[in-house]
């Protein structure tokens, strides 16, 4: 299961997503609902909450630019959120950070774009090895 969530200005990019993928994804949503104005902190607490407490197996948020949902992401214990406006990123994030969740930016990457982000981002697998002993170092740096 694939935890997913946005604020107003994801939530176009958001329900697109949801539809591209509903046959071949399993995708929870976490909100938000409409174009209303929303605070992105509070969609990206829930959708880590998700993920940390492994009910879901990894996240994607989306905000306008990506920057704050991933700010607010990574404060959450065992959230490493990626921030990628490409599928090269993406690729990295999985390899060398073992990111759990994929924030994207609806006012700055495309649909297309983002469906192959998204695929990058779910289909590349960690690394391990050496970049190991790094996400244990960025753990201990948790409070
Ligand atoms: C909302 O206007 C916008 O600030 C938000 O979606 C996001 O881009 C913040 O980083």
């Amino acid at each position: 299961m694939i935890a997913i969530g946005s604020d107003h200005a994801g939530y176009e990019l958001k329900e697109k997503l949801k539809n591209h993928f509903k046959s071949n994804l399993s995708l929870k949503d976490f909100g938000t609902d409409s174009y209303n104005s929303c605070d992105y902190p509070l969609i990206a607490e829930k959708v880590s909450k998700a993920v940390s407490a492994r009910e879901c197996e990894k996240g994607i948020l989306i905000c306008g630019t990506g920057i704050g949902i991933s700010i607010a992401a990574n404060k959450i214990n065992d959230i490493r959120a990626a921030l990628c406006y490409n599928t090269e990123l993406a690729e990295m994030a999985r390899r060398h950070n073992n990111a759990n969740i994929l924030c994207l930016g609806a006012r700055v990457t495309s649909f297309e774009t983002s469906i192959n982000i998204i695929k990058t981002f779910l289909n590349t697998n960690f690394e391990s090895g050496r970049h190991e002993i790094r996400i244990n170092q960025i753990k201990k740096l948790e409070k």
